[in-house]
């Protein structure tokens, strides 16, 4: 008989957004006048931009002639995103990575829970506390864990690295050298962005020790400080140590569309000295036939002049929530971090409230929909997320309700 490996039934009962949203429908069954405002996931409400949705109409109407029909994508993307991708979000930043150095994919949490298998299975990862769940999650259920410990209900071979006020949420390297380290700039969910003294230092850190970064740069499109890199490629030294996870979803709105892709210089080397390029290719050639091709095109569009322009107005719109609601409630006296190279709002609970108390007082007395910072780990405890994703409307009649608490 085939049992799920005990670690993995350790993990909780469903993964934190599926709690969430079971939680969120329960109460919608019971209340089905109530006027809900989701500032729970990070999902995107503006509709996709102009000139992704022309690319799209078109990339359709190609499919449906002979002369232009396209079958099986190449698995690790087609030419023309991966060219898009290594000349815009890279070389026009003076990082050297090649077209071929770039993986499209069908999203940046698809990547982020599969990188996992191309590390051994005894490897030690460490991540931030807290930390976006896909990353202890996939390993758990991988079977990288060691030994589980009840009472904290952690495994000995995944090592956090708490990221409290007291260390500007930033975290310090761990005391036990692991294989890999997670990390998320801007992150998710704390909105605290590391500057490139601080990026360059985990690049020094990982070289030295022989360590591998795996950084996700889905929120890079929100940094509006300079010093803050929007690529761990801005550091030097990065292609001996780095992979680098992108996403189309936050900047772009394509939740929905699914698009990703992830970038592995051919340098980086695992223990025995393998190119994790080749094993990742290898990975996504047996496991992945390609984001669809009218995906893709909607990605290269992204990059047009029209759509580049396009994002930033709709990155512009969502941090123009995320100032409002950051000084609303700073206005209203709660400890407020976050929200300025990120959509992320990251507030403490008032009156010593858990993360959970917080979110049901929320969901019940003013109708909002947040995220427990528990829900990412221990660090997060006392903590709430809410996202500058909603309308402008919805995050002004939220802060109306959360002030009359
Ligand atoms: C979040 O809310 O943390 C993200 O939207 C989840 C995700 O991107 O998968």
């Amino acid at each position: 008989m085939v049992t799920a490996n005990s670690d993995y039934l350790k993990l909780p009962g469903s993964y934190l957004f599926s709690t969430i949203a079971k939680k969120t429908n329960d109460y919608v069954k019971a209340h089905p006048d109530a006027k809900l405002i989701r500032m729970g996931i990070g999902d995107v409400t503006q509709p996709l931009p102009p000139a992704v949705i022309k690319a799209l109409h078109k990339a359709v109407d190609e499919m449906g002639h002979a002369e232009t029909f396209r079958g099986y994508a190449p698995d690790l993307g087609y030419e023309f995103l991966r060219h898009a991708v290594a000349e815009n979000d890279y070389r026009a930043r003076g990082c050297d990575i090649g077209d071929d150095e770039v993986f499209i994919s069908d999203g940046a949490k698809s990547d982020s829970g599969n990188i996992q298998e191309i590390f051994e299975k005894d490897n030690v990862i460490a991540v931030t506390d807290p930390v976006y769940p896909v990353y202890v999650d996939s390993n758990v259920m991988a079977g990288r864990t060691g030994t589980y410990d009840a009472q904290t209900t952690r495994w000995s071979n995944v090592v956090y690295m708490p990221c409290t006020e007291a260390n500007g949420f930033s975290p310090d390297f761990p005391k036990r050298v692991p294989d890999v380290v997670y990390l998320c700039s801007p992150n998710n969910p704390t909105g605290a962005a590391m500057n490139k003294e601080q990026l360059q230092a985990w690049v020094d850190y990982a070289n030295q020790n022989g360590v591998v970064i795996i950084f996700d740069s889905a929120y890079e499109a929100y940094i509006s400080e300079d010093n803050i890199p929007h690529s761990i490629f801005e550091c030097e030294g990065a292609r001996t140590c780095a992979i680098e996870i992108k996403s189309f979803s936050k900047n772009a709105g394509f939740t929905g569309l699914r698009l990703g892709a992830t970038i592995i210089p051919k340098e980086l080397r695992d223990h025995n000295g393998t190119a994790l390029y080749s094993l990742w290719a290898r990975r996504h050639g047996t496991k992945y036939n390609g984001a669809p091709y009218i995906v893709q095109r909607a990605g290269e569009a992204v990059y047009s002049e029209e759509g580049k322009a396009e994002v930033k107005a709709m990155v512009a719109r969502y941090m123009d929530n995320a100032r409002f609601i950051k000084e609303s409630l700073s206005g209203m006296g709660y400890e407020v971090y976050g929200g300025v190279n990120s959509p992320y709002i990251w507030l403490k609970a008032p009156n010593g409230a858990t993360s959970w108390e917080f979110f049901d007082t929320l969901l019940e007395k003013a109708n909002v929909v947040g995220t427990p910072g528990s829900g990412f780990g221990p660090s997060g405890e006392h903590f709430f997320r809410l996202t500058s994703f909603g309308t402008k409307e919805n995050s002004r009649i939220a802060m109306e309700r959360i002030a009359k608490l």
